[in-house]
């Protein structure tokens, strides 16, 4: 299947999201081949991908050749132009929209959206992310006012954790991590990656 992962806003967990569920499928039994395809010229994940000796997936430039991958998950740019949207759709059989539920990045995600023609609703959908502990009543706040105007959202969602940033300095996915936050974080994502296969695959 071919994931797609864009936002209107940088900085929302769009790589750290493209390369766990690209481990989470790679480490799927009979998985085959899972290709992280990085389509941002900052070259994140690329650059994490040179750092790794655990990734159990491949990641390319999205500009090279993607061989013929069973999963294949694009990483985008900091932030997509809204009439880009509806190609990346067409593209893929899901897109992902990272969201954290700061107002600012919400209200970017949900004017966005509702301004687009309207996109089939299986075709997308919005992830929470960076989710601050004691962020309980916020994060149903903003799971409401998602539904107010019909947007669907995972019902997965990913915690705010330091150990993100540890594990990207180091060149590892969280699950190559040590201690009960980066137990915790694999969970979130491998949540996602369950609630992924049991709807799309
Ligand atoms: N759930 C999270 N909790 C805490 N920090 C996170 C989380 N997800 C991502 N980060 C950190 O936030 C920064 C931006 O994330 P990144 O995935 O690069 O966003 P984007 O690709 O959308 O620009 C990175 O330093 C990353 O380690
Ligand atoms: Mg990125």
């Amino acid at each position: 299947m071919i994931i797609t992962i864009a936002s209107f806003k940088g900085g929302v967990g769009k790589s750290t999201t493209a390369i766990h569920l690209a481990q989470y499928l790679g480490t799927r039994r009979g998985s085959g081949l899972v290709v992280l395809a990085d389509g941002d010229p900052n070259h994140s994940a690329l650059s994490w991908g040179n750092r790794s000796q655990s990734a159990q997936f491949k990641i390319v430039d999205s500009n090279d050749d993607l061989g013929e991958p069973d999963h294949l998950v694009i990483d985008t740019p900091a932030r997509t132009e809204p009439e880009k949207l509806l190609p990346l759709i067409e593209g893929s059989d899901l897109l992902i929209l990272p969201t954290n539920i700061s107002p600012f990045s919400l209200e970017a995600t949900i004017e966005t959206l509702v301004n687009l023609p309207k996109l089939p609703r299986k075709s997308y959908r919005v992830l929470l992310t960076m989710i601050p502990s004691r962020g309980e009543s916020r994060e149903k706040q903003a799971r409401e006012a998602l539904q107010a105007v019909d947007i669907p959202v995972f019902k997965s969602r990913i915690q705010s954790r330091i150990v993100y940033a540890d594990a990207e300095l180091e060149g590892r996915s969280v699950d190559q991590m040590r201690g009960v936050s980066a137990k915790s974080a694999w969970d979130d994502y491998k949540k996602l990656g369950q609630e992924i296969i049991k709807e799309w695959h």
